[in-house]
């Protein structure tokens, strides 16, 4: 095993808080376990999930990543890297590879992170770090979410709040496959929206039951807010709505939500379905590949330099992306 040790210097939080608490502190460089490498980060793009995180909300959060505190002290799952150390057992990596990979538990704003080598996916040379970074949970989203709609090509589907990471890619993917995407989004996104090959957007807070009857045959709901009856509504017999995205309660999150949907599913032709997009490296590929051959491309709204990670959390935070943002590695 090649071994990189030593302290590295990362953006950390002590407990759960907003991004304004994070700070620069020194830590160990991590050690691959068996079955996991050890990246340097090129660039790590962040999602609303570092932010959940990172804030510990809903509190469902803290069941699953740490009840005090974040068990790991770093945020960043998406990221870019050059594999530097392979741990044992590890036979389908090597050091020098080229990856992106999704960090289970976060890790990607600091030199260095461990990923599981399963998780890792080969980075093509025509996709720079800071593009591919982009791709994991918002491309993987979008791309499952579309998968669970079971929309045909010709078909037409509306997209709820397709401004952010998820939306964006929602919508280069949806278009790709020949379907028809209504979205809605605030004025400020329309231009970038038609640009990707929205048919119509409608406004962003339009209320659902303005909706046209039967107008749709899949619905990916990403803001989270609409009736689901008024959703059901608007799409037609035998089509699909999916639950992507939302705040939801402060304890539960969309759990209730989900709930409501399982239950308006029970003999509706009209099934809601949500999704709980897990890391798929196949997925990743594609995504990868239809990058490299200029069929998609991340929308990226503002770069940051390593020394300003705060501040590209805060604006994530802030909860009024378009598209991604991306921390690029300290040089
Ligand atoms: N189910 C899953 O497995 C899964 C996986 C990943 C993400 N998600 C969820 O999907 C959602 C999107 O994630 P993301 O990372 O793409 O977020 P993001 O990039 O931070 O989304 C920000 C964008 O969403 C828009 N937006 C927010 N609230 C809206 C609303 N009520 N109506 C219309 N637009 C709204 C904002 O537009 P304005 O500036 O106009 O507000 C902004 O452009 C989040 O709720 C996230 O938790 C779910």
């Amino acid at each position: 095993m090649t071994v990189t040790t030593g302290t590295m210097t990362a953006w950390m939080q002590h407990g759960y808080g907003p991004a304004s608490a994070t700070r620069l502190a020194d830590r160990e460089i991590p050690s691959p376990a068996r079955g996991e490498v050890l990246l340097r980060i090129r660039a790590t793009a962040l999602n609303s999930g570092d932010v959940r995180v990172m804030r510990g909300e809903p509190g469902l959060v803290r069941l699953v990543f740490g009840l005090t505190r974040p068990r790991n002290p770093v945020r960043g799952m998406d990221v870019a890297a050059t594999v530097v150390a392979v741990g044992e057992g590890v036979t389908d990596a090597a050091v020098s590879d080229e990856v992106v990979a999704e960090l289970p538990g976060g890790g990607g704003l600091a030199p260095f992170a461990v990923a599981p080598a399963a998780r890792l996916v080969a980075r093509p040379d025509e996709v720079p770090p800071h593009i591919a970074a982009c791709l994991p949970i918002a491309g993987g989203t979008a791309w499952q979410a579309i998968e669970r709609a079971g929309i045909r090509p010709g078909g037409r589907m509306l997209i709820l709040g397709a401004s952010g990471g998820v939306g964006t890619f929602a919508v280069q993917l949806a278009t790709g496959r020949d379907i028809e995407v209504h979205v809605t989004a605030g004025e400020r996104s329309r231009a970038l929206l038609e640009s990707l090959g929205a048919a119509q957007v409608l406004p962003r807070d339009l209320p659902a039951d303005r909706l046209q009857e039967d107008a749709y045959d899949a619905i990916i709901d990403i803001a989270g807010g609409a009736p689901l009856r008024a959703l059901q509504r608007a799409t037609r017999p035998d089509g699909t709505i999916v639950l992507v995205g939302g705040d939801g309660t402060p304890l539960l999150g969309p759990i209730p939500r989900m709930l409501r949907a399982a239950a308006l599913s029970i003999g509706s032709r009209r099934r809601i379905r949500p999704l709980a997009a897990v890391p798929k490296p196949d997925v990743l590929r594609e995504l990868l590949t239809l990058t490299a051959d200029g069929a998609i491309a991340p929308v990226i709204e503002r770069e940051f330099p390593f020394d300003q990670a705060d501040t590209a959390l805060a604006h994530v935070e802030a909860g009024h992306t378009i598209g991604k943002v991306v921390v690029h590695a300290a040089s």
